[in-house]
């Protein structure tokens, strides 16, 4: 390779830095939870997804330990070739029957809630038909609409007078409406029984991405539960190394939605099955999951506590009932730096930037966890206090 082609990703990188926007991967020593080993350092963390700390649980440990005693340690092959156990078709029958999003529903299970998003929106739509999707979608709800190679539009954020006015230009054409149900990096809801209707009205798909939701909301059920809906039209996905606390995701729908998947998903086709003892340790997840009110309760208590102290920070608290707590700091540099001081004080909380969030709206995103303590909770926001104070916020 010439040294010019090499020159232009050296200075691409290098205005990546100079913007602040240079991501930078930590290394982690310890065990999942609140407390992490980060390059040598010992912090206190509000940084990940395990929201009901089912990461850790000694159940769903014990269970990956035995699925790989029965099955090895990897499935070997693709679900349309070998790579289906047994352990898979049982996870995919109890989170059908556990989500239900509409009679007889199945569920597939897929390697990643990435994958899982591309697969459903290339399975739906095609290049004659027109995908609605909320401006604040997850990238890869963006990904999938782009591979589709249907028209792609983005409505404002949970406006839904807008996403209707839009879809009333495609009219005849099929049409899937995307959305988060809780957004990744504001934690607000989508209006999803209002995004029903207008999907119902355009006799439409649409496609509720719940990798925040499901564990947390609705009893665990996810946000269709929360919002009380559910039907035929409606494709759920809910990831299962966030609140499940292992790795991979599923969609639950329509047995022909389902099929169709399993007959035209590249991104299900082509790739090698989830090891079945990640899958078996997903099993005794999900019972905890069910199980899991007096997680949720703690998790609930947890997030009011934050917010009533936070409201008092100078940086702005959005609305959000769910464990994920965003502060807008507002640009790149100054959310870097003040998660920099955070983890100078013992405190991990990452500073999201752009292109993840629009320009402008660089944050800290704070996520709770059922394995936090009250103390846990009280440490963060001295220390955010703290930060407060010493930048002369
Ligand atoms: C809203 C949303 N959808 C999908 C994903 C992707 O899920 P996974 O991490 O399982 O690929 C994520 C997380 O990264 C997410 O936040």
């Amino acid at each position: 390779m010439g040294t010019a082609a090499l020159d232009l990703l050296a200075q691409a990188l290098a205005r990546r830095r100079s913007d602040g926007l240079e991501r930078v991967r930590r290394t982690v020593e310890s065990a999942q939870g609140p407390r992490l080993t980060v390059d040598g350092r010992d912090l206190l963390a509000f940084a990940s997804n395990d929201y009901l700390g089912l990461a850790g649980a000694p159940e769903v440990i014990e269970a990956a330990r035995d699925g790989a005693r029965r099955y090895g340690a990897g499935a070997g092959a693709s679900h349309l070739v070998t790579g289906h156990t047994g352990a898979h078709a049982a996870l995919e029958a109890e989170l059908a029957a556990f989500v239900h999003p509409c009679d007889g529903a199945r569920a597939l299970l897929f390697s990643s809630g990435y994958l899982a998003n591309l697969a459903i929106l290339t399975a739906l739509a095609g290049r004659s038909d027109a995908i609605f999707g909320d401006r604040l979608n997850h990238a890869c709800l963006n990904d999938g609409a782009l591979l589709s190679r249907a028209s792609y539009a983005r409505y404002p954020h949970g406006d839904v007078a807008a996403l209707e006015s839009r879809m009333e230009t495609a009219r005849g054409r099929r049409c899937v409406v995307a959305t988060d149900a809780v957004f990744s990096m504001d934690g607000d809801v989508a209006p999803l029984a209002a995004l029903a209707g207008v999907a119902s009205r355009h006799d439409a798909w649409l496609v509720v991405d719940d990798a925040h939701g499901f564990g947390v909301l609705g009893g665990g059920r996810g946000s269709l539960a929360h919002c009380g809906i559910a039907g035929e039209r409606i494709v759920y996905m809910g990831t299962l190394g966030k609140a499940a606390g292992v790795a991979g995701a599923f969609v639950a729908a329509h047995p022909l939605v389902i099929e169709t998947l399993v007959q035209t998903a590249r991104p299900y086709i082509y790739t090698t099955a989830a090891p079945p003892m990640t899958i078996e340790a997903l099993r005794a997840s999900l019972a905890l999951i069910a199980a899991g009110d007096e997680r949720r309760a703690r998790l609930a208590a947890l997030v009011e506590a934050f917010r009533q102290r936070a409201a008092r920070l100078p940086w702005k608290l959005l609305p959000s009932q769910t464990p994920i707590q965003p502060l807008i700091v507002g640009d790149a540099a100054t959310a870097v730096a003040v998660s920099g001081a955070l983890f100078a004080r013992g405190v991990l909380v990452p500073a999201i930037r752009p292109p993840t969030v629009p320009a402008g709206t660089a944050r800290l995103r704070i996520s709770l966890s059922a394995a936090h303590t009250a103390g846990d909770v009280a440490v963060l926001c001295d220390a955010l206090a703290a930060v407060a104070r010493e930048r002369g916020a």
